[in-house]
């Protein structure tokens, strides 16, 4: 994809000042990179079909994924789009929050180029107050995908923002770490039984408490984003390891691991809230010392551990699909 032309980008404290400046950019087109409770996304008006394109040129995104349209309240994603009882049923327990629900929306008036011509929506409300005000102030759903180069983690700070999107894109709000660190749940309700799309910042095990049943786990295959090398540190990544060979830096959980230049514990006492958090920082701070491999202690495979483990697999996979 073509490189975007060198701008100016302007990393500012996100204030009621500068949300109100930065709605005023979305609404002549440009974009901003705003904070979520999940990771930073970078947004711009849903209805917009030039700031979806910007956004993919942006990131140097594969055009055929599409994006999740960022409502201000749930009262305003549930007129776009066709919410069964079910999707109504997980939008009053998780809404505002990391929870993402496609549904069918045959006529929403979001570009078509965001929904990569699908007849379907991905919505969300997210619980951050900026993301929230920023919405509100827009007037608009914002379409944000992570504010990341495509194929690397997400950005879980401002700074993580400026370092992959400096130069190409006009605006930062920074509000600081982000408290999930890992990008919302999806799930799809088309009708039948609720199908997971991609693990994430909601643990299955809740999903399923407030429906009732057991939800579809066979869904990665209809959430076209979801590519096997995603999520990727320039560094090789080796799993589940329970020791650290020569030349490996170390992503530790709860003190497993012994050695490793540099090592990090995602979490010392095993919390894997804490873990996930901590998780897009610590790859990116220990990729940029450069080692020979990150070896990754073994992750439970229960509640946010699978999200967990979703994006490490994602980081370890063969790299053909890269793209930058
Ligand atoms: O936490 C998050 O969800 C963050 C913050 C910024 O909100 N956003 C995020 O967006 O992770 P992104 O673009 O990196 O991931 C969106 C995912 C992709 O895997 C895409 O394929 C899927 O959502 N998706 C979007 N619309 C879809 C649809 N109509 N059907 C199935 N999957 C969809
Ligand atoms: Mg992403």
């Amino acid at each position: 994809m073509a490189e975007a032309p060198k701008r100016q980008t302007r990393l500012l404290p996100a204030s009621p000042e500068t949300i109100a400046a930065a709605a005023a950019e979305l609404r002549a087109g440009e974009l901003v990179a705003m904070p979520t409770e999940t990771v930073y996304g970078l947004a711009g008006l849903a209805t917009s079909d030039a700031a979806v394109a910007a956004i993919y040129a942006a990131k140097g995104r594969p055009s055929f994924n599409p994006l999740i349209a960022h409502f201000a309240a749930a009262e305003d994603a549930l007129a776009e789009a066709e919410f069964d009882a079910r999707a109504q049923a997980l939008a009053r327990r998780f809404w505002p929050g990391p929870l993402t629900i496609v549904t069918p929306a045959p006529c929403a008036k979001v570009s078509l180029l965001a929904r990569a011509g699908l007849d379907t929506l991905a919505s969300r409300v997210p619980a951050h107050p900026v993301a929230r005000a920023l919405i509100a102030a827009a007037g608009a759903p914002l379409v944000a995908p992570s504010a990341n180069r495509s194929g690397r983690v997400s950005p879980t700070r401002a700074e993580h923002v400026a370092e992959d999107l400096g130069g190409r894109i006009g605006w930062i709000l920074d509000a600081g770490p982000t408290r999930v660190g890992l990008e919302s749940t999806i799930v799809a309700c088309l009708g039948g039984r609720p199908e997971l799309l991609r693990p994430g910042a909601i643990a299955l095990e809740d999903l399923e408490d407030a429906l009732g049943e057991r939800l579809d786990r066979g869904g990665a295959a209809i959430a076209p984003g979801m590519l096997a090398s995603h999520y990727a540190p320039n560094a090789p990544v080796r799993l589940d390891a329970t020791e650290v060979r020569e030349g490996e830096a170390a992503l530790d959980f709860a003190g497993r691991l012994d050695g490793g230049a540099p090592r990090l514990d995602l979490s010392p006492r095993g919390d894997l809230a804490e873990a996930a958090a901590n998780l897009f920082a610590y790859l990116r701070a220990l990729d940029a010392a450069g080692p020979a491999r990150i070896a990754v202690a073994p992750i439970p495979q229960r509640g946010l551990g699978r999200a967990i483990n979703d994006r490490l697999s994602r980081a370890a996979a063969p790299r053909v699909t890269r793209r930058s």
